[in-house]
């Protein structure tokens, strides 16, 4: 059942604050980590192809846990038939929101014509949202960059909103770089191209009653507070996984509600429950433990609570003692 209603993004705005779509990384396990320590950011799964979502084991792609919402489902895909069947799928599931990937700069994705690639078909885009919007009556978002390769990024960008914003699109979250489709691997993509943080501003300007979110190389609060006065939103990847315990200033200082007072010990334990029941069904420690590596960076016993996740929690019969004792070099 999605809890969220599709006026999230509409007439006042609720979103201010989004963890990115991350694949490898923003999985079930690591949403509900998360969302111990913020109720309020809006969680994006991993890509999922239209066609896994389609023809795939759906339980087991797409089924998360109650407590994740509000969730919105990232696809990948082209097709626009295909992406409203996935859609209307993921809608069953009870996400609260899908997002197509206009984005990804990864061969995989420029052999399937998806992906940043799309930023060279605005009309395609256009198509798979009015598509999905057609279909489901949750939020429908796209996420893009400000352009490829020898775009001119004031057109390519201008012109890809136009077209989805006709087709009803609800959001539009720009990283706020170009991305390069030849010669550079997805992750010098997410670093090389330069963040061009104006042009988003000036997207923000010129549709001011869209909602456009900024994504691209924030590391702090108070860049976030910057963003919001030229924005309606921002997003953020990799300094959210990499220093996770950052998400509990996000509900006191971006959305102004009383500060997340979960003590470690409440944290840990709640993680070691879920965890338990993960075991119990058949799942491995790790594919829990590891999205947590980065928990107490900065701490006393820090390198030791990685040292025994990164060794320990691998191990096939690892059960919750380990994240336990690892627990213990922090305490
Ligand atoms: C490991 C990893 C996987 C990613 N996977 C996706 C993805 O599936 N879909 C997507 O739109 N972006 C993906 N991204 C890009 C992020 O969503 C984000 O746009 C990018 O990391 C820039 O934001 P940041 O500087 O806050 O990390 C990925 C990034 C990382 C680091």
């Amino acid at each position: 059942m999605n809890s969220t209603p599709i006026t999230f993004y509409h007439s006042p705005p609720l979103v201010k604050f989004a963890v990115a779509p991350m694949l490898g990384w923003t999985d079930r396990h690591c949403r509900f980590f998360y969302r111990l320590l913020t109720k309020k950011a809006l969680l994006y799964t991993e890509m999922f192809v239209a066609d896994t979502v389609i023809h795939g084991i759906r339980k087991k792609l797409l089924a998360f846990s109650d407590e994740e919402h509000p969730i919105a489902l990232q696809l990948g895909g082209s097709d626009p038939k295909k992406l409203a069947e996935a859609a209307r799928i993921a809608e069953d599931f009870g996400y609260d929101e899908i997002n197509l990937n206009v984005g990804c700069p990864s061969d995989r994705v420029q052999a399937g014509v998806f992906g940043a690639c799309l930023m060279l078909h605005p009309d395609v885009v256009a198509q798979a949202v009015e598509a999905m919007k057609r279909t489901v009556t949750i939020a429908v978002t796209v996420k893009c960059r400000i352009g490829v390769d020898d775009q001119d990024e004031e057109l390519a960008l201008d012109f890809l909103a136009d077209r989805v914003w006709n087709a009803g699109c609800d959001a539009l979250w720009v990283h706020a770089r170009k991305a390069w489709l030849k010669g550079l691997s997805p992750k010098e993509n997410r670093d090389i191209p330069p963040l061009n943080y104006k042009r988003v501003y000036n997207l923000k300007r010129k549709y001011e009653n869209n909602f456009i979110g900024l994504n691209g190389g924030i590391k702090s609060i108070s860049e976030i507070k910057e963003h919001l006065r030229l924005c309606d939103a921002a997003m953020v990847g990799r300094q959210v996984y990499h220093n996770p315990i950052w998400l509990c200033l996000i509900d006191s200082e971006i959305y102004g509600e009383p500060q997340n007072n979960l003590s470690d010990h409440d944290l840990i334990n709640a993680m070691c429950e879920y965890t338990a029941k993960h075991i119990a069904s058949g799942g491995r420690l790790s594919h829990i433990t590891r999205h947590m590596l980065g928990l107490f960076q900065g701490r006393d016993g820090a390198r030791r609570w990685r040292q025994i996740l990164s060794h320990n929690a691998t191990k096939i019969d690892a059960n919750v003692h380990i994240l336990k004792e690892a627990f213990a070099a922090i305490s």
